[in-house]
């Protein structure tokens, strides 16, 4: 059985497309394609069809990451069926997404960075912010990444 995870944030161009490479390589890397896949969207529809943000594809590919294939989409009602585990970024992504959530949703919707070890909960948005930003996302990323794979494999995933 495959375990389904989508990121989240709001434009669907820096944090969950960060977010969606590094866990998408971590699984390449590790083999375990054949149970674990990987997506990612936003909140928003505004960047829909559009590439990641430059600047995070850019530092993205300094920590080997290729973001390049990614295309943004738009959180919809009907990923709640498809995916087992819905991973916000920030919190007012979280709100979002509740709202969205229908009743009969059996998996888990969470923030992201409950699987990580940081004392932050929200990754930021570093959209209007400058390369400091974008790196603070990969350390958030690579580290809430980490400890998301440790719990599918721990639950046999
Ligand atoms: P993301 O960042 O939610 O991490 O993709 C943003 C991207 C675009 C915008 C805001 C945040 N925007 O306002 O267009």
């Amino acid at each position: 059985m495959t375990i389904n995870v989508l990121f989240v944030c709001l434009g669907n161009i820096c944090r969950s497309p960060t977010a969606h490479g590094v866990f998408q390589k971590i699984i390449d890397d590790r083999g375990l394609n054949n149970r674990i896949s990987v997506d990612s969207a936003g909140t928003a529809g505004w960047h829909t069809g559009k590439s990641p943000d430059a600047r995070s594809q850019r530092f993205a590919k300094k920590r080997g990451y290729d973001l390049s294939d990614l295309r943004a989409r738009q959180a919809i009602a009907t990923d709640f069926d498809e995916f087992d585990l819905i991973l916000a970024m920030d919190k007012q992504n979280l709100k979002d997404l509740q709202a969205l959530c229908p009743s009969h949703f059996a998996g888990r919707l969470d923030l992201f960075l409950a699987f990580g070890g940081s004392e932050l909960s929200e990754v930021p948005d570093p959209y209007y912010e400058g390369d400091d930003g974008f790196e603070k996302v990969l350390d958030l990323v690579e580290d809430a990444c980490q400890g998301l794979l440790d719990h599918l494999l721990s639950k046999k995933a």
